[in-house]
């Protein structure tokens, strides 16, 4: 899409973006859904695992999530992105467990390791997240991951530097 820049003097292409999101409990959802709502032209992409992969309790959750990284037993995603390689950025949401990236969100990453656009983290939590973003890289092999958001920061600055 082209856009003028904030001077009004100066053709920019705005990156088209797909925000990718993982929500147990709802609260990624509607900050991806909001995201969507706010950068023009964005597709909106829910990771789903199969039904039952989780309990709906947190503490089960918790456990079953544990236990699949130590089998090294991730959940499969069950439908994939069409057209990847269409999108200049992924902004890829998830919740923080454990203080890292939960299990769907790294098979999603492992998924995607062919996509060759930009990907950022977007995460909600509740107040304790300080290695989430380390986590993410980390499973992000050799995807380009550039500074992500988290849900209590100021969302409309950060589109304002990413989504340019
Ligand atoms: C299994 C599990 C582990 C969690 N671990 C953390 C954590 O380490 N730090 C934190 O701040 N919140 C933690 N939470 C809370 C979620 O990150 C938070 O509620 C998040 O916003 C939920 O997003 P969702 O509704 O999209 O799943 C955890 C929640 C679950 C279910």
């Amino acid at each position: 899409m082209v856009l003028k820049d904030s001077r009004g003097d100066q053709d920019i292409m705005a990156k088209k973006v797909l925000v990718a999101y993982y929500s147990w409990s709802g609260t990624t959802k509607r900050l991806a859904q909001q995201i969507n709502s706010q950068v023009p032209g964005s597709t909106i992409f829910e990771i789903k695992v199969p039904d039952n992969t989780f309990s709906n309790d947190m503490n089960k959750t918790s456990d079953i999530s544990k236990r699949q990284l130590a089998n090294n037993d991730l959940p499969e995603v069950v439908e994939q992105v069409e057209k990847l390689n269409d999108y200049d950025l992924v902004l890829v949401g998830g919740p923080v467990w454990s203080g890292a990236i939960s299990t769907p969100v790294m098979s999603f990453l492992n998924d995607i390791q062919g996509f060759s656009g930009q990907v950022a983290p977007v995460y909600t939590d509740a107040g304790s997240y300080d290695g989430y973003e380390a986590s993410f890289k980390k499973s992000a092999g050799k995807l380009d991951v550039i500074k992500g958001f988290e849900g209590h920061q100021d969302l409309n600055a950060w589109l304002e530097q990413v989504t340019r």
